[in-house]
C-alpha cells in the first residue's frame, strides 16, 4: 500500500498571524491522526519565519511540518541562509527542494539539489523532491527527457534506501499558479513514467511503494479525479492550501 499526501506550500504568503490562524484552522479540522510524511499524511509548508511559532499550535500527530527551501552548505559564513540542522531543531520533519520556483528564480541546478537533500536526510527529515516541464518542453515533446534528467542527477545518486526516504512531487510548470491543471491523463501517464524509470533503476517493489504527488492548480473540483490515477499518491498544493476550507475539501477527496 503506497502512502498517500496532501501537502500545502504556502509559498511566500501571509504575515505571522495569519499564518498561526491558517495552520490553526487546518489542526482543528483534523480529525485523523496521520502525519508521518511518510504514511497517509498532511504536510504543511509555511514561510521559515513561521516555522517555529507553528510547530507550537499545530499537532505533530496530525500534521508535519514542512520547510520550503534549506541551505545547501552544512553551517558558516553564509548569510541570509537556513540550515537544514537548523530546520531539524525546531521541529521541522520534512523539506521541500527543487521547486520550479526556485530553479527559475534562483537559478538552482541539480548539483546545488543534491546537496541539499543529502543535508536534509542528513538530519533525519524528508526531502520531497520537485520535478516538472516548462510549457515550451511539453509542446516539443521532451517533457519526459526533462522529468527524467532532473531525477537522475539528483535522486537517483543516493541509495536505494536513502532514495526510499524521499517523496516526489511532479508539478508541470505550465500548470503552476495559473488554473490550468494538467488533465488526470496527462498527469497519470507521466507518473506511471517516473515510477517506471524508479523501477528500473531501483526495482519494482521500491517503485511500488513510492510516493508520487502531483502538483499545479490542483482544487477541491479536480483533486478527487487526480488523485483517482493508479500512479497519482497525493498533489502538492499552492494556491488552494492558503484557504482551510479548500485545503480541506483536498484532503477529503483523498
Ligand atoms: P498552485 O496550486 O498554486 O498551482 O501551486 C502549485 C505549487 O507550486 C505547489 O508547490
Amino acid at each position: 500500500m503506497r502512502k498517500k499526501i496532501v501537502a500545502g506550500n504556502w509559498k511566500m504568503n501571509t504575515n505571522l498571524q495569519e499564518g498561526i490562524k491558517l495552520a490553526k484552522a487546518i489542526n482543528e479540522k483534523l480529525t485523523t491522526k496521520n502525519c508521518d510524511c511518510g504514511t497517509t499524511g498532511v504536510v504543511i509548508a509555511p514561510p521559515f519565519s513561521h516555522l517555529y511559532a507553528i510547530n507550537e499550535v499545530i499537532d505533530s500527530d496530525k500534521i508535519c511540518l514542512t520547510a520550503q527551501n534549506c541551505a545547501a552548505e552544512e553551517k558558516g559564513a553564509y548569510t541570509g541562509e537556513i540550515s537544514a540542522e537548523m530546520l531539524k531543531s525546531i521541529g521541522v520533519k520534512a523539506v521541500i527542494l527543487g521547486h520550479s520556483e526556485r530553479r527559475a528564480y534562483y537559478g538552482e541546478i541539480s548539483e546545488t539539489l543534491l546537496k541539499k537533500v543529502k543535508l536534509v536526510q542528513k538530519n533525519g527529515m524528508k526531502p520531497i523532491f520537485c520535478c516538472g516541464e516548462k510549457l515550451e518542453e511539453r509542446e516539443a515533446g521532451n517533457h519526459f527527457k526533462i522529468v527524467e534528467n532532473q531525477i537522475k542527477e539528483v535522486l537517483f545518486e543516493l541509495s536505494a534506501k536513502d532514495f526510499e526516504n524521499s517523496i516526489i512531487a511532479y508539478e508541470p510548470v505550465w500548470a503552476i499558479g495559473t488554473g490550468v491543471t494538467a488533465s488526470a491523463e496527462q498527469a497519470q501517464e507521466i507518473h506511471a513514467f517516473i515510477r517506471k524509470i524508479v523501477a528500473d533503476k531501483f526495482g519494482q517493489e521500491l517503485a511500488e511503494k513510492k510516493t508520487i504527488l502531483y502538483g499545479g492548480s490542483c482544487k477541491p473540483s479536480n483533486a478527487k479525479e487526480l488523485f483517482a490515477q493508479k500512479d497519482i499518491d497525493g498533489g502538492l498544493i499552492g494556491g488552494a492550501s492558503l484557504k482551510a476550507d479548500d485545503f480541506f475539501g483536498i484532503i477529503e477527496a483523498i
